[in-house]
């Protein structure tokens, strides 16, 4: 499974070579970052969200604030508009570790610009190309400001809470319900697009996340009924493996779900293995949610974490396969399974050290560029691999090691808030019901707008990915 290709020593040379004649900057040396003590952890992590927001145009003048230079469709840049949301989230979690405020106010007018008019995370230059998984990416975001806190908007602006549950309810709408498959949500919003006729794991999982965590923020019954009806229909229409716990990625309608697309994403396993996580904690320890947090975990740390190093398995093996979206996977992973040794403080032992030495093959990697100090993908072969042979400028190389990095200060950080742990942010539980459920786009769609946070599920459905896992298979 392991790719097999050797290290580059020119590069080791080359950074021997600048590390020697001091040409490097302080937080990263031939060896990439140290992240061996809280304090290089932080000092690591600080150069990190300084690089990595260095891709982050959306606070000069003339550009959008929220959004990674994209999407690709219109050739502005590499990065769907979903990847903002995920980028903002990073950031929110970075302060959260590190204490670090220098980028609050850039995110929070970030979040706030892609709102959308209804306060649901449907701005209307997206709904055209909208998936449930792009806009739940956001709905994400917002649930993790308001869980740490994250300092509020300003008393006329839409709230964290509120944001959340706004999304929550647009995705619990009847009109994005129907009977096929016997439940699922679909993938894409609009009824036109490619990927409306398929019901995938992300979307659901997304949904089923944001409702554990607002069940458990709010106390509210509502939401725990539906995150329990959703995880339990992705489970019995087999997206999740009885056997091996292992993730895939979706079927179609047309099919009843069962022509299972088996190619495994980890942000799949860990987007659900964290909203069980949070499930486990509201229902005060249930034996059924401790299981299902143990058997997600095991099956990723088993499938995406070979010597305990996180490894994109769709993809990976090759140099170049994976897509921008996938760059950035491992970062989610990081962070979603850092999260749940708070909720689930029983998985401490078992989660801690596997991140830890993934992280630090992570910051080991980042001595690439002019600076000694840029971050490539490849982390478990020991050595910085061009992100360029990927065809992308490095947004989601960066903020996945970000994010491995500065989850290493987990223990040290507040678990989750809620509303009767210290919670601030302020909730509207009708938020988003006065929303369009399935939207009709004010713009006619184009094939170049049919791409999302799943853009993944769209290679998927051309085969790509198919040939990559059998070549992982057959290694
Ligand atoms: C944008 O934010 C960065 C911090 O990420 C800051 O250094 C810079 O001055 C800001 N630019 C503008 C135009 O506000
Ligand atoms: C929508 O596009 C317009 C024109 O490019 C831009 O000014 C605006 O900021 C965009 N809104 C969002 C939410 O991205
Ligand atoms: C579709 O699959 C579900 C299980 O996911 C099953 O209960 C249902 O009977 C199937 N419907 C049809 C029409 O085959
Ligand atoms: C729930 O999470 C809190 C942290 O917010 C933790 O202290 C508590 O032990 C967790 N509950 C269970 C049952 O693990
Ligand atoms: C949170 O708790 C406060 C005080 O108990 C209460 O007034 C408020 O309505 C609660 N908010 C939510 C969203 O439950
Ligand atoms: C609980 O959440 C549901 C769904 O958003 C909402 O309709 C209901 O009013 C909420 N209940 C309370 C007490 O806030």
């Amino acid at each position: 499974m392991m790719s097999t290709v050797s290290s580059p020593r020119g590069a080791r040379w080359l950074t021997a070579l600048l590390a020697a004649t001091g040409c490097l900057l302080p937080a990263a040396n031939a060896q990439g970052y140290a992240v061996d003590t809280p304090d290089n952890i932080r000092a690591s992590a600080k150069t990190l969200a300084y690089d990595m927001m260095l891709f982050y145009k959306g606070n000069q003048s003339g550009e959008i604030p929220g959004i990674l230079p994209g999407p690709p469709s219109d050739g502005k840049g590499d990065y769907y508009w979903w990847e903002g949301g995920a980028l903002m989230g990073t950031m929110i979690d970075y302060w959260h570790l590190t204490g670090d405020t220098t980028y609050n106010d850039v995110v929070t007018q970030g979040i706030l610009h892609q709102v959308g008019d209804r306060r649901d995370f449907q701005p209307l230059n997206y709904t055209a190309s909208l998936g449930n998984d792009d806009q739940g990416f956001w709905g994400m975001t917002a649930m993790l400001a308001a869980e740490n806190k994250f300092p509020n908007p300003p008393d006329d602006q839409p709230q964290w809470l509120a944001l959340a549950q706004a999304v929550w309810a647009t995705q619990a709408s009847p009109e994005r319900h129907d009977d096929t498959c016997n439940g699922g949500l679909r993938w894409q919003i609009p009824l036109a697009n490619n990927g409306y006729d398929y019901k995938n794991t992300i979307a659901n999982a997304i949904f089923f996340n944001i409702g554990a965590r607002l069940a458990r923020y709010t106390r509210n019954e509502t939401y725990a009924t539906w995150a329990t009806k959703q995880f339990e229909w992705i489970y019995n229409v087999n997206y999740i493996d009885h056997d091996s716990w292992k993730v895939y990625d979706g079927g179609h309608v047309g099919r009843n779900c069962t022509d299972i697309n088996k190619a495994q994403f980890s942000y799949n396993a860990a987007t659900l293995a964290q909203g069980a996580a949070f499930m486990y904690n509201y229902t005060d320890g249930s034996d059924v949610w401790k299981t299902r947090v143990e058997k997600l975990t095991e099956g990723l740390f088993r499938d995406f974490f070979p010597e305990n190093i996180a490894f994109e398995l769709p993809c990976e093996s090759r140099h170049g396969a994976c897509t921008p979206d996938m760059l950035s996977f491992k970062g989610y992973v990081h962070r979603w399974m850092a999260t749940i040794t708070q909720v689930a403080p029983f998985m401490k032992d078992t989660i801690l050290p596997v991140l830890k030495t993934s992280a630090e093959a992570a910051a080991k990697q980042c001595t690439g560029g002019t600076t000694g100090r840029v971050c490539g993908f490849y982390w478990s072969e020991g050595a910085f691999v061009d992100p360029a042979v990927d065809k992308t400028t490095g947004a989601g190389e960066a903020m996945a090691v970000l994010a491995a990095v500065s989850s290493l200060l987990i223990d040290e950080a507040d678990p989750p808030a809620t509303n009767q742990t210290g919670g601030i942010s302020k909730g509207d539980p009708n938020a988003g019901t006065g929303s369009r459920g399935s939207s009709d786009p004010a713009t006619p769609i184009t094939t170049a707008d049919k791409a999302g946070a799943a853009i993944c599920t769209i290679l998927l459905l051309a085969g790509g990915i198919a040939v990559w896992v059998f070549m992982n298979l057959g290694d």
